[in-house]
């Protein structure tokens, strides 16, 4: 089965080097001086949770031998929407569609829930008849918090905000509920969970990471995907639930100064217990995709790195599921490109990711298992592993993607069960890093003035991957049924006998008793987030600005940061009462008051939970975190802890 496995390493690349001519000795080099440097002993040696099974692997033994090499190698390529009509489906054997953090059907933003889920039955049908072997399709999306392409889903905290809950059967939850509402809009495979371990904050994707903490990424990784995928011997891959990737495989998050795709220079001992501690459990508790990494380790493209995936993964780590490239990920290894890549497919990696040139990719991957320079074995394995991974998830024997249970109804997205779950988890991913004089809870009866940019901005509190790839376009209109935090604020201070005004920019008629001040980062996603410094008044000064201000006229300030990472904020903190790291919430902005505001009978309403997942800076270098202001795990509480923070530096 494990074909791959016959060569061993250095065999493996002479062959290569032999067929393929000079375009490969690039790649043999790289290859020749990665393996000096590794010892497969390194990584845990894992006994797939998936018994041999006899009688799933003849079924899939039986459709191999009657399928032609063309419809082989369509299921090894998954395309992009906007690149892949239902006319295209029907004249190639596809295996697989996507649409990206930027498409959707139609190919245009904001595409209503029907549109999605007519266009699933009509790929469905027309896989069903078109000539060849009956295989299903896989559509797969990005929900990395929530079904985040459909308006009115819920949208729950990034991975950052869920990691400083500490809660891991919580975070299972909100898996199940983000299978439930990608049901509803007619997909079977979800490109989460990130298993990175994002260790410089520069990187624009910090916030997909749960941890810089490998054990906690550990705890995490095995529940998202029972929450996703239903748990082996139960619910696994139930009709409620959806195919997960665990991603980007492996060393993500370690990149050289935290550029987005870029190197993660580190021995390999450091790549298996930081990098790669999310695997073993992800794979133990069943995962079905892995999705190789953009980045490179030690020079070599993770979608050429043959020793990592095919020796380590499937070898040693016993996956038996499939690895699916990264979006044209395979055009980055050196001699490849968009529409040609035996290189990624020779090391494994099973499924490439593509954009417009699909049809060159497919013609061009025919043509090199026929003459030689992808073997057919290696094509054969492949496409073994993604049947079986369409097998086990029951997609054979499964109905339009309508009548799967709440499919295509719209009463499913943003459902109160939901939403409250989301609540649960902002109000429990909220960190207190400062509380001068006991400042917060707020009590009942206040006058409050909520100011700041992020205030009103459901858009802006659920960050990038939302709606769009990068986020951000709207504020709340494209969220009928989120709250923003300042909505939470006015119902929360008003039921208590308070009162709320707000005002963006801060200006006020009426003296508050306190300034809720809400401001942080805008939206960004991969690639647009890397920054260079962590000092958050350099990339804003604006929010300091107006917290002098404020400060000056004496009010009580309580701040709360919306952010995707760790920054410096040293300054906005010496100017604030209160500081609370709240992360980027998505939808449910109330879990911000649940905490911010005492009930009106005056007792707490609910305490800080939250303790920091990553370490919080004290310089403006990324470099510089050996020494952080606030360790891993701090927050403060209202209860149990001395709330006057004795390390910040004093106001000048
Ligand atoms: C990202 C992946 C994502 C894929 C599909 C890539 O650019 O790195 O995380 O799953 O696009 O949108
Ligand atoms: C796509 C994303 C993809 C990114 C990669 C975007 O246009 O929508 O899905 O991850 O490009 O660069």
């Amino acid at each position: 089965m494990r074909n791959n496995q016959k060569y061993n390493f250095f065999g493996f690349a002479i062959l290569l080097g032999l067929i393929a001519g000079s375009g490969s000795s690039v790649c043999l080099a790289a290859q020749t001086e990665a393996e000096d440097l590794t010892n497969i002993d390194n990584w845990p040696q894992i006994e797939s949770p998936f018994p041999h099974d006899s009688q799933t692997e003849d079924y899939i033994t039986k459709i191999i031998n009657t399928m032609s090499l063309k419809e082989k190698v369509g299921q090894m390529i998954i395309v992009e929407l906007p690149f892949i009509n239902a006319e295209d489906l029907a004249k190639f054997p596809i295996g697989a569609v996507l649409n990206g953090g930027d498409s959707s059907p139609g190919g245009y933003k904001n595409t209503p829930l029907a549109e999605w889920v007519s266009l699933a039955d009509k790929f469905h049908d027309i896989v069903k008849t078109r000539d060849g072997a009956y295989i299903p399709l896989l559509w797969g999306t990005d929900a990395v918090h929530g079904q985040n392409k459909i308006i009115g889903a819920t949208i729950f905290p990034h991975n950052i905000g869920l990691g400083a809950t500490h809660n891991p059967p919580l975070i299972r939850k909100i898996g199940v509920a983000t299978a439930q509402e990608v049901i509803v809009s007619g997909q079977n495979w979800v490109f989460a969970p990130t298993l990175a371990v994002a260790q410089n904050y520069s990187w624009g994707r910090t916030y997909e990471s749960y941890s810089s903490d490998p054990a906690i990424v550990e705890k995490i990784a095995p529940e998202i995907v029972k929450g996703l995928q239903g748990e082996i011997g139960i619910d696994f891959l139930s009709d409620r639930h959806v195919i997960a990737t665990a991603k980007h495989f492996v060393g993500d998050g370690g990149t050289t100064d935290g550029r987005d795709q870029g190197n993660t220079s580190i021995n390999e001992e450091t790549l298996v217990k930081t990098h790669a501690a999310g695997y073993e459990p992800a794979i133990q508790a069943g995962v079905q995709t892995i999705m190789a990494s953009y980045s490179s380790w030690n020079g070599v493209k993770m979608h050429e790195n043959h020793y990592l995936i095919a020796d380590v993964l499937k070898g040693r780590m016993g996956f038996d599921g499939f690895v699916v490239g990264d979006w044209n990920g395979h055009a980055q290894v050196p001699g490849c490109s968009k529409s040609s890549c035996p290189q990624a497919i020779n090391a494994g990696v099973d499924m490439l990711m593509v954009t417009e040139p699909w049809k060159e990719l497919y013609f061009n991957t025919i043509k090199q298992v026929e003459n030689g320079e992808i073997h057919l074995e290696r094509v054969d394995d492949a496409v073994r592993r993604i049947l079986r991974v369409k097998y086990r998830a029951g997609l054979f024997n499964q109905p339009h993607p309508s009548l799967r249970p709440g499919g295509g109804d719209p009463s499913i997205l943003g459902n109160m069960a939901n939403r409250s779950l989301a609540r649960q988890a902002v109000r429990q991913s909220l960190v207190l890093l400062k509380n001068q004089d006991d400042v917060l809870p707020i009590p009942a009866n206040s006058r409050v003035l909520v100011v700041g940019k992020g205030a009103n901005d459901i858009g802006m509190q659920s960050g990038g991957w939302t709606l769009t790839w990068q986020g951000g376009i709207d504020r709340n209109e494209s969220f009928p049924k989120g709250e923003s935090i300042l909505q939470g604020l006015q119902r929360a201070i008003e039921a208590s006998g308070g009162k709320v005004s707000f005002s963006e920019n801060g200006d006020f008629t009426e003296r508050p008793d306190y300034v809720v001040m809400v401001f942080g980062e805008t939206p960004y996603a991969e690639m647009k987030g890397d920054i260079n410094t962590l000092s958050f008044s350099q990339l804003n000064g604006q929010p300091l600005e107006l917290l002098k201000k404020l400060k000056s006229a004496s009010l009580p300030i309580i701040s709360v940061f919306l952010s995707g990472r760790p920054l410096w904020v040293t300054p906005e903190m010496i100017h604030s009462d209160a500081f609370v790291a709240a992360w980027l919430p998505g939808t449910e902005g109330a879990g911000v008051a649940d905490v911010l505001v005492r009930k009106p009978n005056g007792e707490i309403n609910f305490d800080f939970e939250g303790r920091l997942s990553f370490p919080w800076p004290d310089s403006p270098e990324a470099s510089e975190l050996s020494k952080p202001l606030f360790p891993l795990d701090y927050g403060l509480r209202y209860q149990h802890e001395p709330t006057a923070d004795k390390r910040l530096p004093k106001e000048n």
